[in-house]
């Protein structure tokens, strides 16, 4: 005998509908759409549709909660209850050269807090964690959730690929906005990131909204409204959130790719590394410190005495890889100087990240492989002084095919002018509920 067709609550178009003439769905059919779309019921054309509605009218605090409810709902929850430890954890919303995880999550486990970072992979311009970590011969990582359990327990830090089990919704949903032109809508950002924080059980949260050119907010309102938000859904959920509004119209640091930006991390832990990834990564340590009871904690010291680098290496190890493997770096290289003395006045974080990408650093579909030598190495920061003819930044690339295209896209990238830039803070603004 076959089995009755399920009766569905709801009609998609009717939701779709109501949300394009803003006349307000039930937070049952919001519900349901988000897990008629995770069975397959709901098409990608409708779901697209649906996202587009969204984008162009949004949608208020109450219907943002249900759409990370139902995300949430859609999979597993994890508990780090059982650890014995507290845990905090990081995102960061994404940007060109943003490395701080790497000496980020060893350094606050340095003070005996768990931090697991469950991390993703880039698309487009901006970089994923996991493909600079992958440089590092050997190194894994997926692990089972024994492993994150007993590496956390263990060492206080990890650092591995988010398993399929939280929030499958939102794979579906994010791997579909980012075909449709819906990525940059605030609703379906914070239910994305939130949903997925959530489910993992983390006690308490920091996040690195990040705003300019390199980022999803370009404006400072929009970035104030995304921080907002996301740290209303988390503290409404019970965990601690807090959020920086950090600069992302330059890239961080020097180093922009996978191979270049894992040896600026162990810079950083060595006690070294560019000015403005160190602020970052003590300015977020101590946030995440504070909200894991250790507000006086003293981070920089961390750095310079070992103790981080201690727990990097451990980690590393922990996932097969080895901390002493000499990494990769490019064959092919060009370095663009100078053209006259000056100022520094613009390095611009969208067309860096592009022309890394170009370079092989990203990948165009998630199935093609990184290069995890390619990229871009900086000379010099907005600011700095230049001599007629001196480095500027060096392409590097495993094949001199792909630098006239990364340079095409450099053409206004950068600018070397006779008058300083004015600057704005790295940290902009701090948010809190
Ligand atoms: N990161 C996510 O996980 N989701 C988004 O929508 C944007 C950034």
């Amino acid at each position: 005998m076959t089995e009755p067709a399920r009766v569905e609550a709801f009609d998609a178009v009717d939701v779709i509908r109501a949300q394009r003439d803003r006349t307000g769905n039930s937070e049952a059919a919001l519900r349901w759409m988000v897990d008629a779309y995770t069975r397959e019921y709901v098409t990608d054309a409708q779901m697209a549709s649906f996202a587009m509605a969204v984008l162009l009218n949004g949608m208020d605090r109450g219907e943002i909660r249900v759409l990370t409810d139902a995300m949430i709902a859609s999979g597993e929850r994890m508990s780090f209850a059982g650890l014995g430890r507290r845990t905090v954890d990081k995102h960061s919303t994404g940007g060109v050269g943003d490395k701080i995880t790497l000496p980020l999550a060893p350094l606050v486990a340095a003070f005996g807090v768990a931090v697991p970072q469950l991390s993703g992979r880039g698309l487009g311009h901006t970089g994923g964690t996991l493909d600079k970590l992958e440089s590092i011969p050997g190194w894994r990582a997926a692990l089972s959730n024994d492993e994150l359990f007993a590496q956390l327990r263990e060492l206080g830090a990890v650092i591995c690929a988010a398993g399929t089990g939280l929030a499958p919704a939102d794979k579906r949903l994010y791997a579909l906005r980012d075909v449709t032109g819906t990525v940059e809508a605030i609703p379906l950002i914070a239910s994305s990131i939130m949903s997925k924080k959530i489910a993992e059980g983390t006690e308490s949260l920091v996040l690195d909204v990040k705003v300019g050119s390199g980022a999803f907010m370009h404006d400072l309102g929009r970035a104030r409204d995304l921080a907002q938000t996301m740290v209303a859904l988390g503290t409404d959920s019970g965990v601690a959130t807090t959020a920086l509004i950090t600069d992302m119209d330059t890239p961080l640091g020097l180093a922009i790719g996978n191979a270049n930006e894992v040896r600026e991390s162990v810079e950083v832990l060595a006690g070294g590394g560019p000015a403005d990834v160190v602020e970052l990564t003590v300015t977020l340590a101590r946030e995440m410190l504070a909200l894991a009871g250790q507000p006086d904690a003293d981070v920089e010291a961390a750095l310079q005495d070992g103790r981080a680098m201690d727990v990097w290496r451990a980690m590393i190890r922990a996932q097969d890889g080895d901390p002493d493997a000499v990494l990769p770096t490019p064959r092919e290289t060009e370095t663009v100087t100078a053209p006259s003395a000056g100022v520094v006045t613009r390095i611009d974080a969208w067309d860096f990240g592009v022309a890394a990408w170009r370079l092989g650093a990203g990948r165009a579909r998630p199935q093609d492989p990184v290069v995890h030598e390619a990229g871009i190495d900086l000379h010099v920061k907005p600011g700095d002084s230049v001599a007629a003819g001196q480095p500027l930044f060096t392409l590097g690339a495993a094949d001199a095919s792909r630098i006239p295209r990364a340079l095409e896209v450099l053409e206004g990238g950068w600018a070397v002018e006779a008058v300083a830039p004015a600057t704005r803070p790295l940290v902009i603004e701090r948010i809190t509920a």
